[in-house]
């Protein structure tokens, strides 16, 4: 089964943090499916994680890796080194690296290529901005994301893609769940169109998922997953949001 529900950590976390989320989620997840769960640790952590003796059996991936194999690249990390750590997957082309990092689309394909030739999913973020979804070029925007990075792809096989509206990361807002249903039915379309050659394994939703509107974006076919900051960073909560997962996709 592929990935369905990623907890993104982003800057957080620490050694004890990472023992007493797992506690806390293995108390309150009921269901056997723990190898679609991720959780997008800090790198550091990866390692420590992956080889728990508290992992239930959730994946362990990155939120970023470099562009390159390896090289005089201070700070970096490789698809290779996440593998090597116990990984198996890393997030691609997050928002913020797009905008604090200034990934490009050539960039986000490199990498797309290393995750693949080191048999780590990518977990592919896509998703416009405010000022986009105001002009009404949402659709427009996802399309030439998704064609810009994956047209460069020289050794991609399979990937995830999240869907992440920028203006909804952290703001507590989401486009209504019709409207993820619509948006992620577009994208299976144009990877399917376009790249028939790939594997698309799931289209997650990602931008403010948590406790109280997770059911009714779960209910929508098309959301294969989700990809969550917030309400990731108790293993409680992302439990829970499991346990409605499980509910409403039958698992
Ligand atoms: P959020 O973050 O759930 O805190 O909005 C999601 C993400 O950035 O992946």
């Amino acid at each position: 089964m592929s990935l369905k529900l990623i907890a993104n950590w982003k800057l957080h976390g620490s050694k004890s943090f990472c023992t007493q989320w797992l506690k806390d989620f293995k108390k309150d997840f009921q269901g056997p499916n723990t190898s679609s769960l991720g959780i997008a640790s800090p790198s550091i952590f990866i390692n420590n994680l992956a080889l728990h003796s508290d992992n239930p059996g959730i994946s362990i991936g990155s939120q970023n890796i470099d562009q390159v194999a390896s090289g005089a690249r201070t700070g970096e990390i490789s698809s290779a080194m996440v593998k090597d750590c116990g990984g198996n997957f890393s997030i691609v082309g997050h928002s913020e690296r797009r905008i604090f990092f200034n990934e490009s689309n050539l960039d986000i394909s490199k990498k797309l290529d290393l995750a693949s030739e080191s048999l780590i999913t990518p977990i592919f973020c896509i998703g416009e901005s405010l000022t986009e979804k105001q002009k009404g070029i949402t659709g427009k925007v996802l399309e030439q994301q998704i064609i810009g990075a994956l047209e460069q792809c020289l050794k991609l096989q399979s990937l995830i893609i999240a869907y992440e509206p920028v203006w909804s990361i952290g703001s507590g807002k989401t486009p209504e769940p019709k409207e993820i249903n619509s948006i992620h039915e577009n994208i299976k379309d144009i990877v399917q169109s376009r790249f028939s050659e790939l594997d698309l394994q799931a289209v997650l939703y990602g931008g403010s998922v948590n406790m109280e509107n997770a059911s009714s974006i779960f209910k929508e076919t098309e959301v294969d997953g989700a990809l969550i900051g917030g309400a990731s960073l108790k293993g409680k909560d992302f439990a829970t949001i499991g346990n409605i997962f499980n509910d409403i996709k039958g698992l």
